[in-house]
């Protein structure tokens, strides 16, 4: 994990010597159930021991806005009273969950902010929800006296993704940022939002990512595409039966597709293919893992891989490739994992197989592009928190 020190020197550094509370996000993986979440279906997430870390302080002023991006070396500062916000990025995020607190009732000022992460960009951990987690989770605690709670902050940090950074998400990577649980992975019900706590610790195995950095950028990106084309699928079937109400995929059968299947097209029909296919894999996985059945996990995440490159085609080169190599290397189970167009592959690998693995990966992977793909081994960490 960061060192809070180093975050705190840059934070008595860059404003006027004082110190404030550190609050920290994780970043998150996904063991199955892909592009379910916005389709009221289920997802298996956890939260990692990589995160990021932030020093926060009411700086006296009614809206003035000091923020630095200490990984990055760059100071905004914005007022929250101006209606466009700032104009990079990563400041968006402070922007957005600022506004999208107020709207939840607390009474927002202005604050100095230092922060840093170590979720690597691009790979699918989800850095942008470890941003928004941690942001609300400190501005609850200094403006908000905690009062607002965790499912709340959740979805305050969805809508900062649809209002101001323009990806229409679902609600995984935040739920897990927030919710996240040492050594656990976590099925949520996105529908009704009930969650339960999974112990992970496969007797035997491991949970390793290789990320291809191969970066995505998800605004104004197929992302959005792949969710109209799921919308547009259940106008459809909700127009041929007034009888019923649909929300989301989820309240579709296989049936039901096949009726519209003609009129919505080859492409959308495919894409919620995968989504009614995805929905029960996940339900799969949990009954696998309550048996303690690894191979079968790693075949329905095989089966997750194929479905996310031929029929959602959120996968690249790159990551197919690292998905046939996990094959060629008897890996347990390999897939890509997040919202793809990039990142890494999430690998169930047997211990006694790790090391041969990842030293064909990297030699083969390095032949082709020529670079080594990253990598990292999971370890399952806490949600968001106060740490000073
Ligand atoms: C991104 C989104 C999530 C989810 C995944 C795909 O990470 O932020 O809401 O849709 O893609 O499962």
């Amino acid at each position: 994990m960061l060192d809070i020190e180093f975050v705190r020197s840059r934070f008595i550094k860059h404003f006027d010597g004082k110190t404030g509370n550190v609050y920290t996000s994780p970043g998150r993986i996904n063991l199955i159930g892909e592009h379910t979440d916005y389709n009221g279906g289920f997802v298996f997430p956890g939260a990692v021991d990589k995160g990021v870390v932030a020093e926060m302080r009411a700086n006296g002023t009614e809206d003035t806005v000091m923020a630095y991006a200490i990984d990055l070396k760059d100071r905004v500062d914005f007022k929250l009273s101006d209606p466009n916000g700032p104009r990079a990025s990563w400041a968006r995020y402070i922007y957005g969950i600022a506004l999208e607190m107020k709207k939840l009732g607390v009474p927002v000022k202005g604050f100095n902010i230092a922060f840093a992460g170590d979720v690597p960009l691009g790979a699918g951990m989800s850095s942008s929800a470890a941003m928004e987690s941690c942001f609300a989770c400190g501005l609850n605690d200094i403006f908000g006296d905690n009062k607002v709670s965790q499912w709340d902050m959740v979805l305050a940090g969805q809508a900062t993704e649809h209002n101001y950074c323009g990806v229409n998400c679902g609600i995984m990577d935040q739920f897990a940022s927030v919710f996240g649980k040492a050594g656990c992975l976590m099925r949520l019900d996105c529908r009704s939002r009930e969650f339960e706590y999974f112990p992970f610790k496969p007797d035997g195995y491991r949970l390793v990512l290789l990320d291809s950095v191969v970066k995505h950028q998800l605004a104004g990106s197929p992302y959005n595409d792949r969710r109209n084309s799921c919308e547009n699928v259940v106008k459809h079937i909700a127009a041929k039966h007034p009888e019923a109400t649909f929300e989301t995929l989820r309240d579709c059968t296989w049936e039901q597709l096949d009726e519209v299947r003609a009129e919505v097209g080859e492409e959308d029909y495919k894409r919620a293919k995968f989504v009614l296919g995805e929905k029960d894999r996940v339900l799969a996985v949990c009954d696998a893992l309550n048996e303690g059945d690894y191979e079968k996990v790693g075949e329905l995440m095989y089966q997750t891989h194929e479905g996310l490159s031929k029929d959602y085609e959120v996968s690249c080169e790159e990551l197919d490739f690292l998905n046939d190599i996990a094959k060629e290397n008897g890996v347990t189970g390999s897939r890509i994992m997040g919202g793809g167009f990039g990142g890494c592959t999430i690998n169930l690998v047997r211990n006694d197989l790790y090391r041969q693995f990842i030293a064909d990966a990297k030699k083969r992977f390095n032949e082709k592009y020529g670079h080594e793909p990253k990598v990292y081994d999971v370890v399952i960490g806490d949600g968001s928190r106060k740490l000073c």
